[in-house]
């Protein structure tokens, strides 16, 4: 395998650091990676065919379309599953070395379980595969993705611990499979989004949450990553060598004021939207953070329960996530202020409730087509500052960052946001020696974004949805990205 240099290598940052100071013009190192990324419900389409198993996100847009802003669902979505060569060819256009895409689960097992495999799942990502391989262009794949084979949801999803056995079985298939010629792997995609909103009712399986079910599914998926993690280490590296990491999403969170009580508030909040997934990992403790720890064990006793919402682990799940990890795989893209207060949404108990601070964002921020996202490119070296300060400077590569705009093709707007963040981005490394490895922009095309359906469009890529084939065409923006991965440096 040619392409697979991505992640290996770690002593360009001192040269690179010297380069800088030499050029007046900013410059990756030649070590940094640039890719792209997308994730298999968003692009795929082809839901029910060649034994595709159902997913919760096919059955949520199908139950329930009045939940999706646009009432449309991902039946058909970009057809990336009969147009392989034809996105591998705008991905060598870009000038890419790497693409992070994901499995579907229920693509290669239909009833979410090992005993049996979908054949045309394998041979499509087989075919994927290897025409980024012809390409040299590395894959890096997310194994979870948000959708879950809708036979595992029947058994309660991520709220049940089996869910963490079953992974195992589902990653061994696809180590098994393609771990010959994947050498880049992520168990799952943001963890908090699909525990808190998933568990929350705001996305699939838009469960209700009793204050139990958002902290039952993180457990769950803390405990299937460490496991995971662990049979590849044991069983897998030295075979077919590569590197495992996580993709955690990490929004800035910034003290609203310069009061005690608001930079309180602002930690307590990180240590709750990144320190629950983050700190179990790559701190020394190998738990949860001990503030979130505290309020929680705390709140529950208050509430009544005998037990806490948040549960424990065993010394031995401790030692297994510990540390369980080759790099961290981290999406940003806003940032927000944080003050004191309680934000008591409903009867029942909640995270918002536990951890007593309230995030907002500034009205004077840059907006975009997304209601969450603002554009706030110092928030990205904050927080990467803080990563580095909290978690040892961990290898981080970053898994996704990008922004919605209307439909257009000159989308100037973008090109000025990706310059701005990898202006910060920049600094943060170069300045102050975060341990970063590779930027990816999110996303290759136009896609599904979830409940928002096809009204938010982050592509550098459009995709015509009116037009039978789904064309999809560069806008300005794939032209500056272009030149950016092709030379390492930002233009003057
Ligand atoms: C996070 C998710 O991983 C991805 O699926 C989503 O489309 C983007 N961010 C944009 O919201």
């Amino acid at each position: 395998i040619s392409s697979c240099s991505l992640l290996l290598g770690s002593s360009y940052r001192v040269n690179s650091y010297q380069r800088n100071v030499l050029d007046s013009q900013v410059c990756f190192s030649n070590g940094f990676s640039f890719g792209v990324a997308t994730a298999s419900y968003q692009i795929e389409g082809a839901w029910n065919v060649s034994g595709k198993g159902e997913s919760i996100w096919d059955r949520l847009t199908h139950a329930h379309p009045e939940m999706i802003l646009d009432h449309q669902n991902g039946d058909v979505a970009d057809g990336s599953y009969y147009k392989v060569k034809e996105d591998v060819a705008l991905m060598v256009e870009l000038g890419v070395s790497f693409y992070r895409f994901s499995v579907s689960w229920p693509r290669i097992l239909p009833n979410g379980l090992s005993n049996y495999v979908n054949e045309d799942g394998v041979r499509y990502y087989k075919e994927l595969i290897a025409e980024l391989h012809r390409n040299n262009i590395t894959p890096v794949v997310t194994m979870y993705h948000w959708d879950l084979p809708q036979c595992l949801q029947e058994l309660g999803g991520w709220t049940n611990p089996i869910m963490a056995d079953y992974f195992v079985d589902y990653a061994r298939v696809l180590l098994d499979t393609f771990g010959d010629e994947v050498r880049i792997w992520l168990t799952f995609n943001e963890p908090y989004s699909f525990c808190e909103d998933g568990y929350g009712g705001l996305d699939a399986p838009a469960a209700n949450s009793s204050g139990f079910e958002d902290y039952m599914c993180g457990h769950n998926v803390l405990r299937a990553h460490g496991m995971v993690y662990r049979m590849f280490d044991n069983e897998y590296r030295e075979k077919i060598g590569g590197h495992m990491g996580i993709t955690l999403d990490f929004a800035w969170l910034e003290p609203a004021t310069t009061s005690v009580e608001d930079q309180q508030a602002a930690e307590t909040a990180r240590q709750f939207y990144f320190g629950w997934f983050a700190h179990p990992i790559f701190s020394e403790s190998g738990d949860y953070p001990p503030i979130m720890r505290s309020l929680i064990d705390e709140n529950s006793k208050r509430q009544g329960f005998h037990r806490s919402r948040l549960p424990y682990f065993t010394s031995e799940e401790v030692e297994m996530i510990r540390g369980s990890y080759d790099f961290l795989g981290l999406n940003h893209y806003t940032t927000y202020l944080v003050k004191r207060g309680s934000q008591r949404l409903n009867v029942q108990p909640s995270f918002k409730e536990d951890m007593n601070a309230v995030r907002f964002q500034r009205d004077d921020w840059p907006k975009t087509n997304s209601t969450w996202l603002k554009v706030v490119p110092w928030g990205f070296r904050k927080l990467l500052n803080w990563v580095r300060l909290n978690y040892r400077n961990p290898k981080t590569l970053i898994t996704e960052n990008g922004v919605a705009y209307p439909r257009g093709l000159r989308d100037t707007k973008r090109v000025k946001f990706i310059d701005s963040y990898l202006r910060s981005l920049h600094t943060a490394i170069y300045q102050d020696g975060c341990f970063v490895i590779g930027y990816t922009y999110w996303s290759l095309l136009d896609n599904f974004e979830w409940t928002r359906g096809y009204t938010e469009r982050f592509g550098l890529y459009e995709v015509d949805y009116q037009s039978p084939d789904l064309t999809r065409t560069a806008k300005l923006s794939a032209k500056y990205f272009t030149n950016v991965a092709k030379t390492g440096c930002l233009p003057n």
